[in-house]
């Protein structure tokens, strides 16, 4: 089959919005932005930016990526509510291709215990939502949510109704992550065979992990005919995720012989692009996950090693390369130049300003005083930390000492400095030099800070690698993520702990700058 026969597949990413709902995974506006460029940049087809009524949050984040980002569609969602609709197009508005998403659930678990609504309520409910859409723009698309666990006969009159009011896109949500793939392809099936105006509109399908399925369940719904297919970069949403980008479109680029489709997925950018989003959520990835973990393409055992030194294809059915790993014998040191880091950011992904590719050579020109050869995991994580961090910074560090010897407390000394003032406190306190070095921040800043989340890992190996540490602080009920890194692991911990007190201070400077743009609690699905 010639790529002009096989059938396209859209790509819905819902990273910024059902991805966002992961516990912890919470993004500020920079943050959406940059994942919605590189988005741009994977050149997926529509980017769910958010859920604009939810939160001021949220609706910034989508009027700022409907304003910015052009070639790809913006959707945001809403409820079938006149508020939540006008709300979504308030802030997609600007969108070159603007897309309202409106959902309302239709199982009868939903129908009793949440909606307490007949079956004709819903029908009514969710065409007046449809029919408001449609009269802000042309592309419009329906959830009934938790359609996996919906009775066939009701699921085919909503969908047949909201396609009559001016849904172009019906989407089937497996919201809970109940189905199994060939159930999930029936419904899919029956639906084509059943709903009588199915055609004027494009199926799509919308999978959770619950039960792991989410990759397989959407597969099976693009076998039956399904154009649409929404996911995370990363997999990560709502409890235990939503179908995987980057194993959605690989499962469709690699056995395109069986499946007979495409996608416009630039493949090359799936590994950036997870690193970027598990760089900001916090959220790494596991090393054997597919695709995209680390150890995807490592072949360790001795019989693998010789087959794929004779032939690759004896144990490899994808190259590494097509899905932006990049191998490279070269190692950065001392003597390499500016130009050769910025050749080897853009190998890697990253397109950095003047002014980042400036801050980031700096801190390698220090890091390579203190390691002899630069791996690309070390440039990686410099370049992160730099794109991470907020753009004025408050605190800086300018020394610290840690003590630790069995028996006895732990001691930290730190200076830290502020509008060019140093700001020194020593502690005997805590369970470890990295608490007592915590505890002496919190006496500088005068600020008592809860700690709900510590990780550390090395970026490279050996034993000169630079340890990361990302750590998780709450304030005022939200959580605010700190990363630092360093050859020394405590000085990596005390970075990622004003990298965080940075962060907050800079968003209270936000807040208090701003006037919250509608008075709304946080509401999800
Ligand atoms: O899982 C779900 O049902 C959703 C809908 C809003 C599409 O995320
Ligand atoms: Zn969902």
């Amino acid at each position: 089959m010639t790529t002009n026969e096989m059938k396209q597949i859209k790509i819905f990413d819902t990273t910024l919005r059902d991805g966002e709902q992961s516990p912890g995974a919470s993004m500020n506006l920079n943050e959406k932005l940059e994942i919605a460029q590189a988005l741009a940049a994977l050149e997926v087809d529509i980017i769910e930016a958010g859920f604009p009524i939810a939160s001021p949050g949220d609706f910034d984040a989508v009027r700022e990526i409907s304003r910015i980002v052009r070639g790809t569609t913006v959707c945001g969602l809403a409820r079938c509510n006149p508020a939540d609709i006008d709300r979504a197009w308030e802030a997609l508005k600007l969108a070159e291709r603007p897309r309202i998403h409106v959902f309302l659930a239709t199982s009868a678990i939903h129908r009793e215990f949440k909606l307490r609504m007949t079956t004709d309520e819903i029908i009514q409910r969710a065409v007046e939502g449809v029919r408001r859409a449609a009269g802000y723009c042309d592309d419009i698309e329906f959830s009934p949510e938790d359609a996996a666990r919906t009775e066939h006969d009701f699921l085919c009159q909503v969908v047949e109704a909201a396609i009559e009011a001016g849904a172009t896109t019906i989407n089937i949500p497996d919201t809970v992550g109940y189905a199994v793939p060939t159930r999930m392809g029936q419904t899919i099936a029956m639906l084509r065979n059943r709903v009588p105006n199915i055609d004027r509109a494009v199926i799509s399908v919308h999978c959770h992990d619950d039960l792991g399925l989410a990759v397989a369940n959407s597969l099976a719904a693009v076998e039956q005919g399904a154009g649409q297919v929404e996911c995370t970069i990363n997999g990560i949403g709502e409890r235990a995720g939503n179908c995987s980008l980057e194993e959605i479109v690989m499962a469709l680029h690699t056995r395109s012989d069986y499946y007979g489709c495409q996608t416009r997925v630039k493949t090359q950018r799936l590994v950036p692009t997870s690193r970027l989003v598990a760089s900001v959520t916090g959220m790494q990835v596991q090393r054997n996950k597919a695709i995209v973990g680390r150890n995807a393409f490592a072949h360790e055992a001795g019989i693998h090693q010789d087959g794929m030194l004779k032939e690759r294809s004896t144990y490899e059915i994808m190259r590494p390369e097509d899905v932006g790993f990049t191998h490279t014998d070269l190692v950065l040191g001392k003597h390499s130049g500016r130009a050769a880091l910025n050749e080897r950011a853009k190998t890697l992904g990253f397109q950095l300003t003047g002014e980042q590719l400036r801050a980031v050579f700096e801190e390698f020109k220090k890091l390579a005083d203190k390691k002899k050869e630069i791996y690309d995991g070390d440039i990686v994580a410099l370049i992160e930390q730099r794109l991470h961090a907020p753009v004025e910074e408050e605190w800086t560090l300018v020394s610290f000492e840690a003590h630790c010897c069995s028996g006895q407390p732990p001691r930290a000394k730190l200076c830290l400095r502020r509008n060019g003032q140093d700001h020194v406190a020593e502690v005997t306190a805590g369970d470890g030099p990295i608490d007592a070095a915590f505890c002496a921040v919190e006496r500088i800043i005068d600020k008592r800070l809860s700690c709900k989340g510590f990780e550390a890992r090395s970026a490279t190996v050996g034993r000169d690698a630079q340890g990361e540490v990302t750590m998780e602080i709450e304030h005022n009920g939200a959580m605010i993520r700190g990363r630092g890194v360093s050859t020394d692991t405590v000085e990596a911990a005390v970075k990622a702990i004003l990298n965080a007190v940075n962060r907050i201070e800079a968003e209270m400077r936000q807040t208090a700058d701003q006037q919250p743009t509608l008075p709304v609690e946080k509401v999800t699905p």
